[in-house]
Parts: C-alpha cells; sequence; structure tokens
C-alpha cells in the first residue's frame, strides 16, 4: 500500500529561494531578509524588488522601478467592461476575471522567459489594485478613478477606491500589509500557481488560479471571517460562548492555526499592533478588546496544540476600521501576493517538472457495463 501524504502535509516537492519559513519559532525571511526588518524598515515597492530581483535594489534601481510600476497601472476600457459585466461577482470573482482577461491585451502573454514573466508579474502587481478599485466603484454604480501616478502602491490603491486623498498613516498601514502578504512558500495559492506553470501554461494562468485558490475561507478569506465574528460577538464577555459553540459543534476559529506555524505567525505582530493603535485612534478599542478577549482568554489553551493566531486574525479589524467592505479583504492579501505568485512561477519555470502526483485509487474495479436502456 503506498504512503498518502494527505493534504501534501509536510512534503516537500522542490527547492524555493523565495521565503524561508520556520513553523516552530515562528520565523519568515523573504529572499533571506527578515519580515520583521521589512515590515518596519521597507515599502512594497522595494519588497516586489527583491522578490522579482533577489537582492535589495539601490536607491535609483528602486526609483526605476516604481517608475515602471506607476506607468503600468491602467488597464484596457474592455476590460473595464468586462468588470462592468460582472459588477455583481464577488471582488475575488472580479479579480480572477479581471486579471484573464488582461492576458487578452498583455503583448508577453505566451513567452515564459524570465524577462517576460517579469514584465507581466510587474504589470499584474501594478494593475491588481485597478482592477478591484474598478469594480468596486462600478458594483456602486460609480464610474472608476483613473490611477494617480503621484501616489505610491497602497496610496493610489485607496485614492482609487474612495475617489479621495488617502492619509500618509493609512497609507503606510497598508504599504506594510502588502509586505505581510507578499510572499509565503508554498501556500496553497502559491502552489495552485506553481501547478498552472508546471504545464508550461502562462502567468497569467497562474496567477488566476492563485487568486481561485486563495479565495477560501481556510486561506486568504480568514480575515473577512474573523471581522464578522468580532462584530457576531459584539463585546468581549460574549467571546467564551460564542466560540465554545462552534468549537463543540467542530468548528473552527478563523484567524487560528496554520499549517506551517506552530508558533505564532510572525506576520501576525505587526497588525497586532496597528489593530490596537487604529482602533484607539479612530474611538474603537471594541475590536482589538474582543480579538485580543479570543486570543488570551478563548484560544489561549490550543497554544499546546500549536494553534496561536494568524496573519488574518487582527488583518480585518483594520479594514473594517478604514472603512473598507469586509468582501475586499481577501482581495487586499491577493493583491499583495502577485509579486509573490510571480516568483513561483519564475522558480518553476526556471527547473520545470510537471507537478503530477498520485491518487490511491479506491473506486469499484472491472464493473459489467450495462446499457442504459437496461439500467
Ligand atoms: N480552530 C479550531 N481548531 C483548529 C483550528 C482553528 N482555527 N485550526 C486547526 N484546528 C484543529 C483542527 O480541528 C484539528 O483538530 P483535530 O486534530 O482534533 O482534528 C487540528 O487543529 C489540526 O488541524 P488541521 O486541519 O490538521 O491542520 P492544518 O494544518 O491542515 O490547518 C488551517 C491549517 C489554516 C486550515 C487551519 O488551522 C484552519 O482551518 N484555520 C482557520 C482558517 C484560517 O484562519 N486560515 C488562514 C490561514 S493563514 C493565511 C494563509 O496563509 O492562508
Amino acid at each position: 500500500m503506498p504512503e498518502i501524504m494527505k493534504g501534501l502535509k509536510d512534503v516537500y516537492f522542490d527547492n524555493t529561494e523565495a521565503s524561508f519559513i520556520d513553523g516552530d519559532v515562528g520565523k519568515l525571511l523573504y529572499r533571506g531578509y527578515s519580515i520583521h526588518d521589512l515590515a518596519e524598515k521597507s515599502t512594497f515597492e522595494e519588497v516586489v524588488y527583491l522578490l522579482l530581483y533577489g537582492e535589495l535594489p539601490s536607491q535609483s534601481e528602486l526609483t526605476d522601478f516604481d517608475a515602471k510600476l506607476r506607468a503600468n497601472r491602467r488597464i484596457p476600457d474592455q476590460v473595464i467592461e468586462v468588470l462592468n459585466l460582472v459588477q455583481n461577482s464577488h471582488p475575488m470573482d472580479a479579480l480572477r476575471t479581471g486579471i484573464s482577461a488582461l492576458s487578452a491585451f498583455d503583448e508577453d502573454v505566451t513567452d515564459n522567459s524570465p524577462e517576460a514573466t517579469i514584465r507581466k508579474g510587474i504589470r499584474l502587481t501594478a494593475m491588481g489594485p485597478t482592477l478591484v478599485a474598478a469594480h468596486h466603484r462600478l458594483r456602486q454604480g460609480l464610474e472608476p478613478v483613473a490611477p494617480n501616478p503621484d501616489l505610491n502602491h497602497a496610496g493610489n490603491f485607496l485614492y482609487m477606491l474612495f475617489d479621495e486623498m488617502p492619509d500618509e498613516e493609512t497609507v503606510k498601514l497598508l504599504d506594510v500589509d502588502f509586505i505581510l502578504h507578499a510572499e509565503h512558500g508554498a501556500n496553497a495559492s502559491a502552489f495552485g500557481a506553481r501547478v498552472a506553470a508546471s504545464t508550461l501554461s502562462d502567468l497569467h494562468s497562474a496567477v488566476t488560479t492563485g487568486v481561485g485558490v486563495l479565495k477560501g475561507p481556510w486561506h486568504g478569506g480568514a480575515a473577512e471571517e474573523v471581522m464578522r465574528m468580532a462584530l457576531d460577538i459584539g463585546q468581549p464577555e460574549n467571546a467564551e460562548e460564542y466560540c465554545r459553540n462552534i468549537l463543540d459543534n467542530g468548528g473552527r476559529i478563523m484567524g487560528f492555526g496554520h499549517r506551517v506555524y506552530k508558533a505564532e505567525d510572525p506576520r501576525a505582530r505587526h497588525l497586532r499592533e496597528r489593530s490596537k493603535a487604529l482602533g484607539e485612534k479612530m474611538g474603537q478599542p471594541k475590536w482589538f478588546e474582543i480579538l485580543t478577549y479570543l486570543e488570551e482568554n478563548v484560544m489561549s489553551k490550543y497554544r499546546d496544540r500549536g494553534i496561536f493566531v494568524n496573519v488574518d486574525f487582527f488583518a480585518g479589524s483594520i479594514y473594517y476600521l478604514l472603512g473598507i467592505p469586509d468582501d475586499l479583504f481577501i482581495s487586499i492579501f491577493a493583491l499583495g501576493r502577485i509579486p509573490g505568485w510571480t516568483l513561483q512561477c519564475l522558480e518553476q519555470f526556471d527547473d520545470n517538472i510537471l507537478i503530477r502526483p498520485l491518487l490511491e485509487y479506491t473506486g469499484g474495479m472491472d464493473l459489467e457495463y450495462t446499457p442504459i436502456e437496461s439500467r
């Protein structure tokens, strides 16, 4: 009997230089650099450069790279029309459709060379926020807002979403959030993207796959669920009973647990601090109080089983306080992750092998075929 590695748990399927994760101690490095240094000292643009080219940029390299990102934000009118057609879709479905539609206008679409894959990765990173913001405007019956080349990546996204200039603090908050979501090893969506790349399909197909895989509540969808849970709980003192009902019925508390981290997800630290500060600043400390009550008093019992908060736990409260509708939370994760998916595809194309595992067959054998008229 073959040994079945269900969920491919603990299976290494290739090498990577993208990120290092030590789940036992909660350590994460992008291209060798600590997530803490990057979150505290870097910018999303710099991190995208690091991921795609493998090194931190010099000032002039960063300036050129940032200019490229800014110059590639516009999406074709035909893609706006497509977004208009799917305006009733969930924002992640619209993003998936939008990325797929962009392939029709990308001159490099079938070129899987590293140069073309990087060019496409830059374009998709730059255009992703335009897709999400345009769809959000269209579904409210509003005109999409054109990208503003004077704003950085995070600032321009907020500007296109709300049609008003964002303040510096909010921009930095989103910039850090994008950094924290940019890359994460063989997570389910990156694996999905790699499977697509391994057939020598193309980056648009791979990123479309990534978006589809990320959408689920066990992956990117948890932030949305966490905030819904906090709203349902309403007050810290209700948290215990609320969670007990879920756990006693075999359910899971969203924002806790991780396939790789058996200690606290190192990304959570940066969002915890920011969620607290933002809640106090906005005069709404309640959400952070509910979340920390959950963490400290309800889920603390699960720590010895390796269940700690993950990156999504505090993210939802931040987006909520920024006035971002809850069904956009996963899209923000996806926008941050486009560079990571691109890098995973670069690595896959570089030393490709078709990803094609086996399934142990447990169904019937050699059954006698009965013609339809005799069934
Ligand atoms: N609440 C309650 N119990 C949990 C949770 C949770 N959030 N997570 C895991 N468990 C339990 C699970 O029920 C199982 O118990 P038992 O052994 O008694 O059956 C045990 O822990 C091991 O769970 P598992 O499903 O084998 O572990 P996994 O590594 O496959 O799960 C996970 C990883 C993320 C799917 C899971 O922790 C989960 O469902 N968490 C909630 C969803 C969530 O927050 N997802 C965001 C992940 S971070 C963002 C990202 O990178 O995707």
